[in-house]
């Protein structure tokens, strides 16, 4: 659903110095998301089509963390504050005239369902500004919304406020929405004159309220969506909170959390109905887990597609695979990338898998390595077999076909290809190909002297 002649901005262009960190501030994460994607999804939600996102500091790594949300990145090669910030925006929206969305890069908690009420009153007002503002027992860091009556006279920074400003508790949350023409006729005059020498988007209100123009507020109910994120201190907390509230979607869309206090699930996972997480484990990337499914304690799952009835046992790491219906794994299984299980399979404890096709009902089930390989359906993998795949130059593949029984401690010198229903015998080294229905071993006869022990007693020291 997308609202008519609506525009939005982002700003992720600062620095963040706060952060003390090498990296642009809206690239760090929380729930497995830059901070920055968050504001985007509220305002693509709120039916935002046309959205200009504006990077400057390590500019080209957040137009790349957004390229799947089909933004416009604009460039803001010098910092000089967030008025002058929406200014570079400008061209991008020339001949747009209605109303203009701005959010900030670093305010990640703010819903859609606040950015449409903020909408709404802008409109039914027919304001030039509406800000949506929060209530803070410490609004310590923000700046704070200076009332008459029903419009706001200014919005003053901390660092600019004095005593009685800075009492102040009713803080800007860095999200408007503008009349577009009446913001960039103001923006070009605004000037720098504060403690931080920069031009401030902030000041925008004083300008519309000495003109005469209306100005609005809307106070947000839970001002927990107006944490900014500014320093390490507060990008935990956001994580924790938004941690809540997707343990909280995810408990009432049928999902038991047995302590949602330790479950950690990233944004955008997707979890069916009355699977069960037990705590201490950690979903995510993109990753559905399908309905009915078990996930043990100490389970990590990056990445992946579960299918439902899935029982994933304590201590096991799935990355990047692919596990069909009613599959067992671990406890204590690694499942590397491209691992595909097509389903009623068995992977093990201390068995590990990368790029391994198993058909259904094949299993290993202990201390196992298999990588680069294609496994038929009913193949049983011994205790202790290994694909040797590598040859320190090159990778190379173990096809094993269906109905085939592989004795415990065997080694496959791939490339080896194990023909239908054939029997490799325990302790067996495979080098050659196995032709169907045959049985292959390898190891060297047994050696039997008797009496030889007595002959040599062990020496005492
Ligand atoms: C800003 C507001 C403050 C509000 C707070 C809410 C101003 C002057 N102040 O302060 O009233 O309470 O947000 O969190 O607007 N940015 C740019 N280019 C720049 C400067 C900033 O793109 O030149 C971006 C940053 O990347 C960030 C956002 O704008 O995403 C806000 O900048 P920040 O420096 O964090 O402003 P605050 O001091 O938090
Ligand atoms: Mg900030």
């Amino acid at each position: 659903m997308f609202v008519e002649d609506l525009a939005a901005v982002v700003l992720a262009a600062g620095k963040g110095t706060r952060m003390k960190s090498e990296r642009a501030k809206v690239l760090h994460e929380i729930a497995g998301q830059p901070l920055v994607y968050y504001p985007l999804l509220a305002a693509k939600e709120a039916g935002c089509e046309k959205i200009s996102v504006v990077v400057g500091h390590q500019g080209e790594e957040v137009a790349a963390a957004l390229s799947e949300l089909n933004v416009n990145c604009v460039w803001q090669t010098e910092q000089l504050g967030t008025g002058h910030a929406l200014l570079c925006a400008a061209d991008n929206l020339k001949g747009f005239s209605g109303d203009l969305l701005l959010l900030c890069g670093d305010v990640p908690l703010l819903t859609a369902e606040t950015v449409a009420q903020l909408l709404t009153l802008h409109r039914a007002e027919k304001a030039v500004v509406t800000v949506l503002t929060a209530c803070l027992t410490n609004p310590q860091g923000y700046g704070r919304i200076l009332r008459d009556g029903e419009n706001v006279a200014a919005i003053v920074e901390e660092k600019d406020a004095s005593a009685d400003e800075r009492s102040i508790c009713e803080i800007n949350t860095g999200t408007y929405v503008f009349d577009s023409e009446f913001v960039f006729s103001i923006l070009p005059q605004l000037g720098k004159q504060n403690a931080q020498g920069e031009y401030y988007l902030t000041d925008v209100v004083a300008a519309a309220a000495n003109a005469g123009r209306k100005t609005r507020a809307l106070c947000l109910a839970d001002p927990n969506e107006a944490l900014g994120i500014n320093d390490r201190l507060q990008l935990a907390e956001a994580n924790g909170l938004m941690r809540q509230r997707i343990n909280q979607q995810l408990m009432l869309g049928g999902v038991t959390l047995v302590d949602p206090q330790t479950t950690y699930v990233d944004a955008g996972v997707e979890i069916g109905s009355d699977s069960i997480l037990h705590p201490g484990v950690n979903i995510r990337g993109k990753t559905r887990i399908g309905r009915n499914c078990i996930v043990e304690t100490g389970v990590q799952v990056v990445s992946s597609q579960i299918a439902d009835h899935v029982h994933l046992k304590s201590g096991s790491v799935v990355e990047e695979s692919l596990i069909g219906a009613n599959c067992k794994i671990g406890p204590m299984a690694h499942l590397r990338a491209g691992t595909e299980l097509l389903g009623d399979n068995k992977i093990g404890n201390f068995v590990e898998t990368k790029k391994a096709r198993f058909d259904v009902k094949s299993q290993a089930s202990h201390l196992t390595y298999i990588g680069d390989a294609e496994v038929g359906k009913n193949v049983n993998f011994g205790c202790g077999t290994i694909t040797c795949n590598y040859d320190g130059v090159n990778k190379h593949k173990t096809i094993v076909e269906d109905d085939v029984f592989i004795g415990s401690d065997s080694q496959f010198i791939a490339p080896v290809r194990i023909g239908r229903n054939s029997l490799i015998a325990a302790g067996s080294t495979i080098t050659k190909d196995v032709p169907p229905d045959s049985l292959a071993l390898s190891r060297t006869q047994q050696k039997v002297i008797e009496g030889w022990r007595k002959k040599h007693p062990l020496k005492k020291k």
